[in-house]
Order: C-alpha cells, then structure tokens, then sequence
C-alpha cells in the first residue's frame, strides 16, 4: 500500500511547489524521507510578478516537521538554475515533478501574442529545461522519474484555453518520447491530467466542489509512478481527481483501405466515410500504423473497390 512507500535518500524536484499541487506533492515527499527542492517564482496565476515567500513557507513547514528542504526562485525557463540547486544542497536529483503553471485564459478571438507565448515559456519551455538539466544526471546514474503535467484541457480541448491546452497536450508527447529514449536508462516519464482545489481552480468552480477536489488525492497516484518500484509504467496518460484514477490512450479506428493509385480520390475517401470513423474492433497504438502492411493488403484490391468512375486521371474530383 501507499502508506509503506519511502523516498529516503531520494532527491526530488517540485517545481510550482509554494502552492496547490506542488506543495502538496513537497510535503508529502518530504515526510517520507525525500530531500527536497521547493521551486516556485511565487508570482501571480497569470504569471505576473514574483516574491521568494512561496517558496519559503513551504520549505520552513517541512523543516518544522523535521524534514530536508531547500527553495529555490528561478522561474522553470531557467531549468538548469533548479537542478543545480538540487546538487549543491543534496548531490543529485532522482525524481522530477514538473508542476509549475500559469494561466492566461481568453477566448481566442482576443488572444495576444503575448497571451500565447508566456504560456508555452512557462509549461512547455519550463518543463523542457527543468528536464533538460536533470536527463544527464538521469542518464549517468541509471535512474530517474518524470512527472509531466497535462491537463483535461489539452486532452480534450477547453472552451478559451486555446493558448493553455496547446501546451498541455504538448506534455503529453513530451512524455511519450521521454519514455521511449529513457527506458534503457531506467528512466521512467508519465503525464497527468490532475483536478485539484488551487487558486487556479477557485474561481471557476463553487466551494462545495472545491472541498472534493483536495490535492491531496492527487498525490498517492504521483507517489506510486515516482517510486523505485515502478519499472516499466512509463509514458502513460493518467485522470487524477475527487478520488478517481484513470489511465488513457490513443483509440485507432480499423479505418478503409484504399489501393494507391489514381483511382484514390476525394469521393473514394467519401464512400468509405463510415469505415474510417468506425470505432468497433479498435486498435489501441502506441505507434503509428504499419503502413507498409497496410499497402500490401490494398495492393491485393481492386481499383473497382474504390470506384474508379471517378479519378484524378478523368480529371473529375470531387
Ligand atoms: P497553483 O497556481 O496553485 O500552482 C502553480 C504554482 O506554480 C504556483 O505556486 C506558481 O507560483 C508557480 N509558478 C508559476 N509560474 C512559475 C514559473 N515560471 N516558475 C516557477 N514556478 C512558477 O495551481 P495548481 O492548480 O496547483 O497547478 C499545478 C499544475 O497543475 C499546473 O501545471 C496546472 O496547469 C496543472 N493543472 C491543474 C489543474 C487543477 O485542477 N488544479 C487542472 C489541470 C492541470
């Protein structure tokens, strides 16, 4: 069970962590043997200013409760700053949760550039440079665990979020490729997509829905992907909320095929329409299709399969 798990001798990195979820994950890491850096630039949710309290309080909780904590300011675009706190104070870095996160919400009809651009620095650029500096020091010891932050936002798309679900779901593949270069190197990367109470979430959802939404329930799921114990759950998409956990992936439709020749044309596309959206009999890919199987298969049809009354050659297209 969760309550056995410890992370003594472990050096984690929490970025975002003055608040919300991050505080909760430094905490948590904290009293159960973790040394921790406690990042946080400790502006505004819009990313406006910074101060070095957030950070502060965080860390001055876990040293009175006994435990090992250092803060660091800097703001995720400048990653390298973080890590090399975690080697000056503990030596290392095992365990990275890129958490930190702005908001800039706005329907896209109004977004400027600079709405766009502070959130990819932040969340995007961020995650890469906090990552970026610590995947050496990954490599080099054979270990490392990755925590990237996605959001429902990004998997599913947020009515004026255009801004932060294009970077969201940029942590998504982040993750996936992370997964695939670190596996030999027992590094292992998932992305969450979390709901928490935070002072993201406070003014758009009532205090009776907050009160279920503690980020507190995010955490033993984090606990768990993080741990030593975890080799081989890597480059996952998790929900994590209001006490649900749920994993995704990608759904591939059987789909049509179609011989490659002149007779692929537009109103070939349209006549198999239904077969291209059909979900029954799914695959569940963690690549892309093997096309080169899939030629072969529609050499063996005939153009008359796919209508050739109409074609490219006849000049007629639909
Ligand atoms: P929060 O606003 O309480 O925490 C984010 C923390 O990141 C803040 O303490 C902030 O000062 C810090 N931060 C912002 N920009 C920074 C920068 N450039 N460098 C260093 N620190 C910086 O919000 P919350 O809800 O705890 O969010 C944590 C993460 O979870 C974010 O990535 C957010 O996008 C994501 N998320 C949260 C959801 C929720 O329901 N709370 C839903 C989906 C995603």
């Amino acid at each position: 069970s969760t309550e056995n798990l410890r992370y003594d001798n472990k050096v984690v990195v929490v970025t975002g962590a003055g608040g919300g979820l991050g505080k909760a994950y430094a905490l948590f890491f904290a009293s159960r043997g973790a040394s921790v850096v406690v990042n946080d630039l400790g502006g505004s949710f819009k990313g406006e200013g910074n101060s070095t309290k957030a950070a502060d309080v965080v860390v001055d909780e876990i040293k009175k409760a006994g435990g090992k904590a250092v803060a660091n300011y800097d703001s995720v675009e400048n990653g390298e700053r973080i890590i090399e706190t975690a080697v000056k104070a503990f030596g290392t870095v095992h365990i990275l949760i890129n958490n930190a996160g702005i908001l800039r919400d706005v329907a896209f009809r109004n977004m400027k550039d600079t709405d766009w651009d502070l959130i990819q620095k932040v969340h995007v650029k961020g995650s890469y440079k906090c990552t970026k500096a610590a995947w050496p020091i990954f490599r080099k010891q054979k270990y490392g665990r990755i925590i990237n932050t996605a959001s429902a936002a990004g998997l599913f798309g947020s009515f004026g979020q255009a801004n932060y679900s294009a970077a969201k779901l940029g942590m998504v593949a982040f993750s996936e490729v992370l997964a695939k270069e670190g596996a030999k190197y027992n590094i292992m990367t998932n992305a969450i997509a979390p709901i928490a109470a935070s002072r993201m979430t406070e003014t758009v959802m009532p205090p009776e829905v907050l009160e279920n939404l503690k980020p507190d329930w995010v955490v033993p799921l984090v606990a768990v992907l993080v741990h030593d114990s975890n080799v081989g759950e890597s480059g996952g998409i998790y929900e994590v909320g209001a006490g649900h956990v749920a994993k995704l992936r990608w759904e591939r439709s059987k789909g049509a095929l179609y011989k490659t020749d002149v007779s692929l044309t537009p109103s070939a596309i349209s006549r198999k329409w239904d077969a291209v959206n059909d979900f029954t009999n799914p695959d569940h890919p963690t690549g892309p299709a093997d096309f080169m199987g899939l030629l072969e298969a529609a050499g063996e049809m005939s153009s008359n399969e796919q209508g050739e009354e109409i074609s490219f050659k006849d000049k007629v297209v639909l």
